[in-house]
């Protein structure tokens, strides 16, 4: 796994497979921003190896995860990391327990994760089959936060949970999507 199944092309962004050597020098570059590492377990790499070999090598040979690198269709520039749970069968229901991205900062608040979020939901909720969608985010992560409730995701569950960068407790907000919800909202049939 690890490997996605098909590439996507939408108006704005493209998703297709990480390429860990190609990628790596432009994700470096996007990784320096010290504010895409506020409200992540990522630190700032040291250099393109690094993203190369633990960051890029990661993403793209996850047992767990699908995971796709988003390109600006016009130019073909990096804009960010996408991945999925690998979907599986809990209580009889298909589900994706995670979510997440990383968007470089010059790309936020401008489109681009909404249609990347698009792609890669309507891929999960009709070719993979999946009912439900999960993903959490530290309450202080506004962004993160906004981006999730205005795709449709509702309010599961808010809890404290230790975070080792703050060396504190914080709240988490845990998330679902459910098909229904996306294919209203995106008048899709049902
Ligand atoms: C979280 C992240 C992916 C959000 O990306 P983004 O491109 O800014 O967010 P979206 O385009 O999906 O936002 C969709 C909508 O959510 C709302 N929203 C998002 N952030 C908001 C904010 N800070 N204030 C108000 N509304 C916000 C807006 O309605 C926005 O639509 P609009 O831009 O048309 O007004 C991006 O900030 C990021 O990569 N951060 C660093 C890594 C990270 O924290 N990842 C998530 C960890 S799980």
């Amino acid at each position: 796994m690890g490997t996605p199944m098909k590439s996507f092309e939408g108006q704005r962004v493209t998703l297709r497979p990480i390429d860990v050597d190609g990628d790596a020098p432009e994700w470096f570059e996007a990784m320096q921003e010290p504010d895409m590492h506020l409200w992540t377990a990522n630190h700032i790499p040291i250099d393109v190896d690094e993203v190369r070999d633990v960051v890029l090598a990661t993403y793209a040979n996850h047992p767990d995860i699908f995971a796709w690198s988003i390109r600006e269709s016009k130019t073909d520039k990096m804009v960010g990391i996408y991945w999925i749970g690998v979907p599986f069968i809990s209580d009889e229901h298909r589900l994706v327990t995670f979510d997440a991205q990383r968007i470089a900062k010059p790309y936020w608040r401008k489109g681009y994760t909404k249609e990347a979020r698009s792609l890669v939901y309507d891929h999960a909720f009709t070719d993979l089959g999946v009912e439900e969608i999960r993903a959490s985010a530290w309450e202080l992560n506004t962004n993160s936060c906004l981006s999730m409730e205005s795709a449709g995701f509702e309010l599961a569950r808010l809890y404290p949970r230790f975070n080792p960068k703050y060396d504190s407790e914080l709240m988490e907000r845990e998330y679902v999507l459910r098909r229904e919800k996306w294919q209203q909202l995106n008048g899709k049939p049902c």
